[in-house]
């Protein structure tokens, strides 16, 4: 027999009751937030886990705007390592192995190299590492014999300027000013080189105020595992790859599979930053923070391409498990990330006021340019693809990926669909709009932080006619 009948709301459901707002200007209210209980984030937006949102340029691009991306799982160990350490790379202001040539090498040779990373110049050095030289696109400009050897055209190692391993950012920045040049080569007191400092990472840094860094001034990156198969090996290899946290990536969370996979990377990895999910419920917060997990995700069924609901009836409204699930980790101090449904700048404020700590965001980011998904041309119009990580693709993909037997891939009963999304361009223009949206929302809110917004808010309950009039009507909108 059922026992209770509990009424559920989600985002439309509702709205926030405007308050008397003390913000003079949207760029005094502050977004920052914690991801998990040891990372904060200067702005409260992660991107999902999935196959066609985070890879490592969307994770680099997350971090540098102050947010961060959580690597997906649906491929081989090997693979989400290597985006892992991509993002880890990404942003050191020393490049510890630079790209070398030998002086006894080809100016066609020294050229294929550049075209193939992507670079402009190259560190000559000998058999044992010395260096000798530099070779920049301007040495080699009006060279018309490429079999000229490299020695012949670099600059040679006495006329450069080098420095010490030990460098810090302000000696690095003073050398830049005072000698003009773009590259500084690194040697040891044996004249081996073991690094390289440019001048575009440094501005990198400056570029980016808001960006989410580790202790060592590393872009911080996510990656998620699962519960079954290779899950342990995975999170092992993530763990030595130096990603920031593991993500318990799994349909249902509150599940004997997940809290097993919790406890088993808990005991094996001791103090990684975990994070799991997806539950939607106060009896899973509990048992998830008994596990003594670092941030919870909820969101059962709420996702843009999800069928759970439909396919197995089971859920709950987001508005609602958040605001439940909140109110229950905050007596432990845990974030809870808000998975799935939000829909425009307006449900991330709602999610936060409800007490998340931040929001996970799939199709809504799908359509920029740093996510991995494929560009597709419908209607005449760009798109990109954005599959449910439960769908039949992605679910062929993940267990194929991991060895699984094809007779229980054959059983896949899909959760998710297949879909497209609009090109939308770049990331930092996406986020532009839906962080300028949340600080207007918490000036309405008459708040000015996110902790403010979770202590002051009262939403109002709507009706059908209420949700009518909070869109456009009457009108044919043109823009
Ligand atoms: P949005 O609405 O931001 O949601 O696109 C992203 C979140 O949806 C979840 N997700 C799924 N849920 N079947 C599901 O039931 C799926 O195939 C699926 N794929 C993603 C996930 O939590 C993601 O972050």
């Amino acid at each position: 027999m059922v026992k209770e009948l509990k009424i559920g709301l989600t985002f439309d459901d509702v709205l926030i009751e405007p308050r008397r707002s003390r913000v003079g200007s949207r760029k005094d209210i502050d977004a920052s937030t914690r991801f998990s209980r040891h990372i904060s984030l200067q702005i409260p937006i992660v991107s999902a886990n999935m196959s066609t949102v985070t890879e490592a340029e969307m994770a680099i691009a997350m971090a540098r705007e102050g947010g961060i991306g959580v690597i997906h799982r649906f491929m081989p160990i090997r693979d989400e390592v290597e985006q892992v350490s991509r993002v880890k790379r990404s942003e050191n202001l020393i490049i510890e192995q630079p790209t070398t040539v030998r002086p006894e090498e080809s100016l066609s040779e020294a050229q294929a190299i550049m075209s193939s990373r992507g670079i402009t110049s190259l560190l000559v050095v000998s058999e044992e590492g010395h260096l000798l030289g530099i070779l920049t696109h301007r040495d080699i400009l009006f060279v018309e014999e490429d079999s000229r050897a490299v020695s012949e055209l670099m600059t040679p190692g006495p006329e450069l300027i080098t420095v010490n391993p030990g460098v810090t950012m302000e000696e690095a920045k003073r050398l830049f000013r005072e000698h003009k040049v773009e590259k500084f080569p690194i040697v040891d007191n044996s004249g081996r080189l073991v690094g390289l400092i440019t001048i575009a990472d440094i501005l990198k840094r400056s570029r980016y105020p808001l960006a989410t860094k580790d202790e060592k001034g590393r872009l911080r990156v996510a990656a998620s595992v699962g519960v079954r198969g290779d899950y342990l090996e995975r999170a092992t290899a993530l763990v030595e790859a130096e990603a920031d946290a593991l993500v318990v990536d799994v349909a249902h969370g509150h599940s004997d599979l997940a809290i097993e996979a919790a406890e088993e990377i808990r005991k094996r990895l001791g103090g990684i930053e975990l994070v799991v999910g997806n539950v939607g419920t106060v009896a899973a917060v509990r048992e998830l923070m008994d596990l003594d997990v670092d941030a919870i995700k909820v969101g059962i069924g709420p996702g843009s391409i999800c069928i759970t609901r439909r396919v197995t009836g089971s859920g709950v409204p987001q508005l609602s498990a958040v605001m439940d699930c909140s109110q229950e980790a905050r007596k432990n101090a845990v974030p809870i990330i808000a998975d799935g449904g939000i829909r425009n700048s307006g449900d991330i404020t709602k999610a936060l006021a409800a007490g998340a700590s931040n929001v996970m965001l799939g199709s809504l980011l799908a359509g920029t340019e740093e996510s991995p998904g494929m560009i597709v041309i419908r209607g005449g119009l760009r798109h990109k693809v954005c599959w449910g990580s439960a769908s039949l693709w992605a679910q062929w993909g993940a267990r194929a990926s991991t060895g699984e037997d094809p007779e229980e891939i054959a059983e896949v009963v899909p959760e998710g669909v297949e879909a497209v999304v609009p090109y939308k361009g770049l990331l930092t223009e996406v986020l532009h709009h839906l962080i300028g949206g949340l600080r207007s929302g918490i000036s309405y809110a008459g708040a000015k932080n996110i902790e403010d917004l979770q202590a002051n808010t009262c939403f109002i309950q709507i009706t059908a006619a209420g949700l009518n009039e909070s869109h456009t009507h009457d009108v044919e909108v043109v823009r």
